[in-house]
């Protein structure tokens, strides 16, 4: 048996675990999607997704948000009015999305057919306190119209979306809105979402959220640990690892001295035998 692919899947797996571990990252998704069937049709779905689990969705029969998750109920517990704010922001922004798409459809005369306009807007907080954001826009499965955070403005992935960057740019102060939305209240509302999240794990009540990742035949999870645990976890992987290679490097030892040392001859056999007869 040769244990060589076994060590080399130990050494992989402390290669990719451990700065996925260190590096631990949280995210607050929007995902919005308004599809029209000529232009009588018209349905609109939004999700908010915490590290990539969907916590909550919005209704728009009855204009409400509905949390998903336990830990995310809580919210409303601490901050009355947070369900009823996130409801009408929905609300504002799907008639925002609906005005967009009827403007796109009107100018390029797209009246016909089924037409799709998404947008997904986010923050993210990486280990050492970094953050990042991002608002898009994409419509017909197309990159469409995005914000530049840096310059607080908009950017036109296309000839078509340069007409909407024009109307936006002289129509006011939404790019910088954005921008400030999204580096302090998205920020803020993940960390909250965060803490209330590990509450919830401590309590057992909730699996440990995180990520499989397939690498060859090598299946990895990769849960959201703090930077302590990921250390402590990552320190057990390599002393096993250590204790894993020393015990084939004496295994091979073993093998080696048994193949070298002759074989004891027959009459020395029966004699053993016979002293243990005896
Ligand atoms: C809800 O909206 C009101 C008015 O805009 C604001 O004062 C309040 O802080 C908001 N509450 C939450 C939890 O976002
Ligand atoms: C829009 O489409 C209609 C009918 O398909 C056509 O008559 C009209 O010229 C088009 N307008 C533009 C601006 O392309
Ligand atoms: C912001 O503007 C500067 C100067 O025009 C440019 O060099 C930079 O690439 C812009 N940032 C982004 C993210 O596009």
């Amino acid at each position: 048996m040769d244990l060589r692919p076994a060590v080399m899947k130990v050494l992989l797996f402390l290669i990719i675990l451990l700065p996925m571990a260190l590096a631990v990252t949280h995210t607050l998704q929007y995902h919005y999607t308004l599809v029209t069937q000529g232009i009588h049709f018209q349905e609109f779905t939004a999700v908010a997704l915490v590290d990539a689990e969907r916590v909550a969705y919005y209704d728009s029969n009855i204009g409400k948000i509905i949390p998903k998750t336990e830990w995310i109920q809580e919210i409303g517990s601490d901050f009355p009015d947070y369900w009823d704010n996130q409801s009408k922001r929905m609300q504002s922004d799907q008639e925002n999305l609906k005005q967009l798409l009827n403007t796109i459809i009107k100018t390029f005369n797209h009246t016909e057919g089924s037409h799709t306009l998404q947008r997904m807007y986010g923050c993210e907080v990486h280990n050492g306190g970094k953050t990042a954001g991002y608002d898009r826009y994409g419509f017909d499965g197309e990159d469409f119209i995005s914000l530049d955070l840096e310059n607080k403005t908009w950017t036109a992935a296309n000839d078509k979306a340069v007409i909407t960057k024009h109307q936006w740019k002289t129509a006011g102060t939404e790019a910088q809105i954005r921008e400030r939305y999204l580096k302090n209240e998205c920020v803020n509302w993940l960390m909250k979402f965060v803490s209330y999240s590990k509450v919830t794990l401590q309590r057992g009540d909730d699996y440990l959220s995180g990520t499989t990742y397939e690498y060859n035949d090598l299946i990895i999870a990769c849960y959201n640990v703090g930077p302590w645990l990921g250390v402590v976890i990552g320190l057990s992987l390599f002393v096993i690892l250590i204790i894993c290679v020393s015990v084939f490097a004496i295994w091979r030892r073993i093998q080696k001295d048994l193949t070298s040392v002759p074989a004891p001859s027959s009459p020395n056999a029966s004699s053993k035998a016979n002293m243990l007869d005896f």
